[in-house]
Parts: structure tokens; C-alpha cells; sequence
């Protein structure tokens, strides 16, 4: 067993994410630091910047989505992590990690609600709606180089009254839904290892995370609005491209790629 050292883990957390403490060697190659309440775990990851550290938190004072939002990070209720995932000197489609993550995190939560494949989809660039509604968001910052921080939030026992009003209609959490409790710890070793494989499957044969993506997202094949800036227009999505970006064309027949970083879908208006 080893002893628990690492800086930061804190006592008195809850049950099911101390357990992470206990099951470390199960989980190598990370390291879990799980803390009881952090600004954001991006932020520590970013402090600490060790390949494949792990910062898991009982709740964030400052969580943050994509597009400067923020994200609704009570205690005792959710998944928050970041995870720091190393790339290969050079790699050329580090842009693909986003999707990586997702399709991972995908097949991780399948393992826990398997009857829910038909209606747990992936949306551009990184988002995971379960019947219809938002599971999980994806934040990924890059520390140095091919380092990366994979900040994951996964809604998992909130219930429908413990959501904020402006999000009760389009947020949904896995107890929301099944109407059961979810282990956290069992949900984050099992994150972690679908991560490492995805992990693998992006450095080897970078398209088919490509194809899986697509085949399992909302957002190919869909009428999207798209908003980037002042600009909002109409499109019909193609699908995510091999360099991670979205093959749009729009209403008067131009093909474009749309990228993340400044830019908010929204499916079918
Ligand atoms: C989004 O959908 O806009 C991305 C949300 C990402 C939220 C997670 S929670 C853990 C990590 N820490 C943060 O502050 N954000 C990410």
C-alpha cells in the first residue's frame, strides 16, 4: 500500500471519494489528490503540473466552464476533477483531446447506465447530454506544451430541486434521471481508466476517436446555431473534423469549419 503523501489530500472528506485515497495503486499511472473545497481544480492542477496528477475536489468556490462561464459546483453532489494528461513532444493533434476526453468519459458512465446508451450523446466540442439535457462539461487548458489540465464536471447525485432555476430545464444529473446514487469514487477510477485508453487510442490512430465522436454526437447531422462575436447564423452540421474542428455549411450552401474557442452551438433553432 502506499502511504498517502502527496501534497494537499485533506481528512474528513466524504466516504466515497476518500475511497480514492485507498485504491491508488489501482489506478496508476495517476496520482489522486483529493481536496475538500479548491477554487477550481484547474487552477491546482496548473499549480502542481504533474503528468498524469489528478485533482479531485468536494466542491469549487470558482468553478469555470468554457466561454467564461461558470460552473455550479455544490459540495458533496458532484464530480470535479482535473486531470493532467501528457501528449507526445510534437503531437499533431493535441486538438483532438477535448473529443478524446469526451468519448472517454462516455464509455466510463455507459459502465453505470448502460440502458441509457440510446440517449447519452456527445455535443461539439465537448459536452455530454443525457436526454437532452447537460451530464457533463469538459474544460481543457493547456499547462506547457503537450501538457495538458482535462477539468471534468460531471453532474452525478444533485436531484432536480438541487439545480439553480436558470438551469433546471437543460442540466440534468445521473440521479436526476435514474432516480439512484452514484458512488463518486467508482465513477473516477473508472474515468481514469477509460481515460488512459482513449489516451492511447488518440496517440495511435488519432481518426477514430474522430469516428467514434461522430457517431455518437448530437450535434453531427443536426441544424445548429451558431454564435461567434455579434455573428449568429444558421447551419447544417457535417460533423467534427480530423483537426477537431466543426464542418458546418451554412444556408446559403458555403462549407466552413467552425473552432472552439469562441464560438457556442446551439442545436436545432
Ligand atoms: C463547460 O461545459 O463549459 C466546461 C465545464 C468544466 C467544469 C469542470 S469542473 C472541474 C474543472 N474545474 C473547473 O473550474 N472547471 C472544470
Amino acid at each position: 500500500m502506499i502511504s498517502f503523501t502527496l501534497p494537499g489530500s485533506e481528512g474528513s472528506l466524504p466516504s466515497d471519494l476518500a475511497y480514492l485515497v485507498q485504491v491508488q495503486e489501482r489506478t496508476e499511472p495517476f496520482r489522486i489528490v483529493v481536496k475538500k473545497q479548491v477554487t477550481s481544480t484547474n487552477d491546482i492542477a496548473r499549480g502542481w503540473a504533474e503528468p498524469y496528477g489528478v485533482v479531485v475536489a468536494d466542491a469549487q468556490s470558482r468553478g469555470r466552464g468554457r466561454l467564461q462561464r461558470s460552473w455550479h459546483s455544490p459540495e458533496g453532489k458532484n464530480i470535479y476533477m482535473t486531470v493532467i494528461v501528457p501528449l507526445p513532444a510534437g503531437f499533431p493533434s493535441a486538438a483532438l483531446l477535448p473529443a478524446t476526453v469526451a468519448v472517454a468519459i462516455r464509455n466510463a458512465l455507459l459502465e453505470f447506465i448502460p440502458k441509457h446508451a440510446h440517449e447519452l450523446f456527445l455535443k461539439w466540442p465537448n459536452d455530454l447530454y443525457l436526454q437532452g439535457r447537460k451530464l457533463c462539461g469538459i474544460l481543457i487548458e493547456r499547462i506547457r506544451d503537450e501538457l495538458f489540465g482535462a477539468g471534468i464536471g460531471i453532474n452525478v447525485n444533485m436531484t432536480e430541486k438541487d439545480f439553480p432555476s436558470e438551469l433546471r430545464d437543460r442540466a440534468c444529473s445521473l440521479c436526476s434521471v435514474t432516480g439512484k446514487t452514484f458512488h463518486r469514487g467508482h465513477l473516477i477510477e473508472t474515468v481514469l481508466g477509460w481515460l488512459l485508453k482513449y489516451r492511447t487510442t488518440l496517440v495511435q490512430n488519432p481518426l477514430s476517436v474522430v469516428q467514434e465522436f461522430n457517431s455518437n454526437s448530437l450535434t453531427t447531422g443536426a441544424q445548429v446555431v451558431i454564435t461567434t462575436g455579434k455573428d449568429r447564423f444558421r447551419a447544417y452540421a457535417l460533423g467534427m473534423t480530423p483537426d477537431g474542428a466543426l464542418e458546418v455549411r451554412t444556408e446559403e450552401g458555403k462549407k466552413t469549419r467552425i473552432t472552439s474557442s469562441d464560438v457556442e452551438v446551439v442545436l436545432g433553432q
